[in-house]
């Protein structure tokens, strides 16, 4: 038996865990709940999906997943079935199905329904079910109906909600070291049940089920509104001569603030951040609020990323006819995960403008087959006009300055994540525009006001 298993925390109370759905939140839950001690049954309806994982392989990226994975099938803890019977003997069984937005915003929660269906259709005893997956405040009690409907007369379904709060990339990590574990349940019993699942030390919340829904939404639109701030920010240290790293920096030092989640860049992307603020709007909406500060969010997070295609324009003109190599598709670094990724935008809006565009990431594929993406960074910057760098791999960090300059055929180099050592490649003869810094000169025209302020009244 491996003891890298057996050093984990321990939880309180081993039970059996059926865990629906094979994604991202499913996976880390499953292999997070089976390091913990507990036994978990892995449903997954997609065919090919689970015939990778039965051969040990994983359909997403996130660093030591498989290898954890591996050594709990191998314990006999962690197995994989698209038999929904597996869920019979369980006493807990954890829904992670997606709840992507529809196109008007608002959360599509059919898949969170039917596996709501299905779990209580099987069940052979008395059940929790838990909703891992982000949900509108309201969604526990509505499944909580819908397994009624579904579920032997004799048997009763709880639902409860314990959102996950794991970052991709980071996602087992997060796992093991939660800042917080929410837990909302309409009775104690079902409240200490998962409680129960996880290690006596971690920092639990209990609280009702619609308070833990919210709590999801409310974190990441906060992060949300977070980052749209710092880019704000940004932009005006542009226009000020000021440098955002270190405004964003001072800033965060105020505990009252926090350091995390200021950093500037084109955009926040990915699957949650965008997904929950459109939700959260739709929520705030349906009771007849504004939602005005996510609105300015999303406002502010669609600007962002047009910005990295005016700053284009600004250094090499109408875009018709040039070569545009995108340094990074991914919407962070650590993933192959294109999902609303910054970098899809920002390409389709400069290939409408007739720019051709070349690519490059270290784990993501093409975004679509008109995109010439490489492998290389070196192949993907030939004979470019302009390179934007729209995802902070450290990969990005190492580029040889004097090599990229050879392969150009222009000079710009957009870096909107802020990744290069700016006067390397400013002294092999790039011009490097950020988003973030402008020209500290004394005679910036933004002392003009303050010079009329200390003259007037
Ligand atoms: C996010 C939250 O961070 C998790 O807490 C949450 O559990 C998860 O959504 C979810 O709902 O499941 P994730 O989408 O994996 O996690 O990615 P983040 O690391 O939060 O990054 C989101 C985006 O914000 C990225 O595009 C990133 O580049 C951008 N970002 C992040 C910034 O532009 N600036 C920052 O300072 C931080």
């Amino acid at each position: 038996m491996d003891t890298w298993i057996e050093d984990r925390p321990r939880a309180q109370q081993p039970t059996l865990v059926g865990v629906v759905g094979a994604g991202y939140v499913g996976l880390t839950s499953a292999a997070g709940l089976a390091a913990l001690g507990h036994r978990v049954r892995v449903i997954e309806a997609d065919p090919d999906r689970l015939a990778m994982l039965e051969r040990g392989e994983l359909p997403i990226v996130e660093p030591g997943l498989a290898e954890l994975i591996d050594e709990l099938r191998r314990a006999g803890r962690l197995d994989f079935t698209s038999a929904m019977s597996a869920v019979g003997g369980a006493s807990v069984v954890l829904l992670c199905v997606g709840t992507p937005p529809r196109s008007d915003g608002d959360p599509d929660l059919r898949q969170l329904a039917s596996a709501a269906r299905d779990v209580a259709s099987h069940a052979t005893a008395d059940l929790v079910v838990v909703v891992k997956s982000t949900v509108p405040p309201g969604t526990c009690d509505a499944i909580e109906l819908i397994c009624h409907g579904s579920a032997r007369e004799d048997i009763a379904v709880r639902v409860a909600s314990n959102p996950e709060f794991l970052r991709e990339s980071r996602a087992l990590w997060d796992f093991m070291h939660p800042d917080r574990v929410v837990v909302g349940a309409a009775e104690r019993r079902v409240a200490t049940l998962i409680r129960d699942l996880y290690p006596a030390e971690w920092p639990v919340l209990l609280t009702d089920r619609r308070s833990a829904e919210l709590i999801k939404y409310a974190a990441n639109t906060f992060l949300a509104i977070k980052i749209s701030y710092a880019n704000e920010i940004a932009a005006l240290c542009e226009h000020l001569g000021a440098d955002a790293g270190d405004v964003l920096e001072g800033t965060g030092l105020d505990p009252r603030v926090g350091p995390q989640f200021l950093k500037p860049g084109p955009g926040f992307g990915g699957s949650c951040l965008g997904k929950d603020l459109s939700g959260m709007i739709a929520v705030a909406n349906r009771v007849g609020l504004e939602a005005q500060l996510p609105r300015a969010a999303q406002s502010v997070n669609g600007w962002a990323r047009m910005r990295v295609v005016e700053k284009l324009e600004g250094v090499i003109g109408d875009l018709e006819g040039k070569h545009v190599a995108i340094l990074g598709l991914a919407f962070k670094p650590g993933t192959d995960d294109i999902r609303d990724s910054p970098a899809l935008d920002v390409i389709a809006i400069i290939t409408e403008r007739g720019a051709r565009v070349t690519a490059t990431d270290p784990l993501a594929a093409a975004v679509d087959a008109s995109i010439e993406r490489f492998d290389d960074p070196y192949d993907a910057v030939r004979g470019a006009d302009a390179v934007a760098i729209l995802t902070a791999c450290p990969e990005f960090s190492g580029l040889d300055p004097h090599r990229l300059r050879s392969e150009m055929h222009g000079t710009a180099v957009i870096d909107a994540v802020g990744v290069i050592d700016v006067d390397a490649f400013e002294a092999c003869g790039l011009d490097v525009a950020g988003i973030d810094r402008g020209t500290p000169c004394a005679f910036h025209p933004v002392i003009l006001s303050p010079l009329r302020w200390t003259l007037s009244g």
